[in-house]
């Protein structure tokens, strides 16, 4: 099948590289004429400034040439192609809504280049991106406006985490395509034969607005979980003496009927996804006069709980954050990745500066670079060169007056040690990630430890 994959970013080109590992001939397309030059140079250093996910460079390189090609002008590609798959930024607006201004121009531009094709076989428009509800029908007018032939539109949204792009792409739990003719199922059936009648992934045939909200329902459902296990399992290991978390968790989730994802407790849930999706889904539902009680509160428990333990650090561990030096381990949402997008971390900075922290002792192993464009503004507030970058954990704790780790990077669990030979007591470690096993031994020698899920830890002094 010949394809065009619209849009080489995060969801486009995993996808672009495993539909050309499935034999397909695939034209990665995108408008930034410089992301395209270096995609084509096939180098591992110049496809990872743009989209970095283990096992990507690899499957590009085996397919560049091929099956896969890369392109920012699609004019003489246009001809015999079966299937477009939209995958674009789909940013939020200030209002919560989702801007769809990067769709709306390439359906355009897409559009006006169908409506003048030659071969009139039948095309199927396909959405990747995360997309109001009601989106393939915006679609659908656009190419009417251009008076396109013989075209379908359908949705199939993408469900990978950061990380996992390519192995998700090659393994979904499950593709969901919403369409609206028994021929364009066809056709896209012919464009994921693996997937169809497999034993494991499950492949569901809808409509093109189910398929829409399916994404909506999950991520928001996902992120409820996470704010389900911050707002109460966490928030009751915090609250009553001698209450284990990991048994808490091990208890409640060992029922079949209880996802395990989501246990992990955390300083609050960022990334590109969680924080949009479920903004947008409270803005498309209150558009509709519907009341959106429960996800406001899930949003409310999950922005909240990104400062909740400076909260916990003033009242309960009396800690005053004024005129202090505080170390910030960890600024990406996640471990493995430099994205800052909705980062805990962010609101960290924020809400320590407030309370009038002099000097911030910033380290992550990947994230350092986007913090530091991210907060190097002149526009914005000048308390941000308060923040200083280290090349290690070490480095960021000496001289400082408290830790707060804000990011599940692995290499944080030996940190006790490190904290035992850098700093002195009396000294607050604040583990919003649950990060550090041997608690015990660092309060035995003196320090105070304030962990998410767990009561604070007066040090032996
Ligand atoms: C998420 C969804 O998982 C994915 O299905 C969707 O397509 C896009 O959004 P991603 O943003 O890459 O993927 O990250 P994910 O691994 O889900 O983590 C999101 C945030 O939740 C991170 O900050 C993470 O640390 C946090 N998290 C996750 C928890 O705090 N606890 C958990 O149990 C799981």
């Amino acid at each position: 099948m010949k394809i065009i994959v619209v849009g080489t970013g995060f969801v486009g080109l995993p996808h672009a590289a495993v539909m050309a590992e499935y034999g397909h001939e695939v034209y990665a397309y995108d408008i930034d004429a410089t992301r395209v030059a270096a995609y084509k140079t096939g180098e591992a250093e110049e496809i990872e400034r743009y989209v970095n996910e283990p096992g990507l460079v690899s499957a590009i390189q085996e397919t560049m040439g091929r099956y896969l090609f890369f392109t920012s002008d699609i004019t003489d590609v246009v001809e015999g192609t079966d299937v477009f798959f939209f995958c674009l930024n789909t940013p939020p607006k200030r209002d919560g809504s989702t801007d769809l201004s990067y769709y709306t121009n390439a359906g355009h531009t897409v559009a006006k280049l169908l409506a003048e094709r030659k071969d009139k076989k039948r095309v199927v428009l396909v959405n990747k991106s995360t997309v109001p509800v009601g989106t393939a029908r915006l679609l659908q007018n656009i190419m009417n406006e251009h008076n396109v032939e013989n075209f379908g539109v359908a949705s199939n949204p993408e469900f990978l985490a950061q990380g996992n792009a390519v192995d998700g792409s090659r393994k979904p739990d499950r593709v969901v395509v919403g369409a609206d003719t028994e021929e364009d199922f066809q056709i896209i059936r012919r464009i994921y034969a693996q997937f169809v009648n497999h034993v494991r992934i499950r492949y569901l045939e809808t409509t093109p607005e189910t398929s829409e909200s399916i994404k909506y329902v999950a991520n928001n459902l996902l992120l409820t979980y996470i704010s389900f296990w911050n707002g109460v399992g966490a928030r009751i290991a915090e609250t009553f003496p001698n209450i284990r978390m990991e048994d808490l968790k091990i208890g409640v989730t060992s029922d079949s009927r209880i996802s395990t994802w989501g246990s992990y407790v955390s300083n609050g849930a960022g990334g590109s996804c969680f924080g949009k999706d479920i903004q947008s889904m409270i803005y498309q539902l209150n558009q509709a006069g519907r009341r959106t009680d429960l996800l406001q509160a899930v949003y409310n428990i999950n922005e909240y709980q990104k400062v909740y333990l400076i909260d916990r650090a003033i009242h309960e561990a009396g800690f005053n954050f004024n005129q202090k030096t505080v170390a910030l381990l960890g600024l990406a949402f996640k471990k493995r990745t430099n994205d800052m997008r909705d980062s805990a971390a962010l609101k960290v900075v924020e809400a320590l500066l407030a309370k009038g922290v002099t000097s911030i002792r910033a380290y992550d192993p990947l994230a350092a670079d986007a913090a530091q464009s991210y907060w190097f503004n002149p526009e914005k507030n000048h308390l941000f060169e308060r923040i200083t970058y280290f090349n290690s954990a070490k480095e960021a704790i000496s001289g400082s007056d408290a830790v707060y780790v804000s990011t599940d990077w692995e290499e944080f669990r030996g940190l006790s040690h490190t904290i035992d030979t850098t700093v002195q007591p009396p000294y607050l470690v604040i583990d919003g990630r649950r990060m550090i096993p041997d608690a015990q031994t660092l309060v035995d020698r003196g320090y105070d430890f304030l962990p998410v899920g767990g009561m604070f830890m007066k040090g032996k002094r």
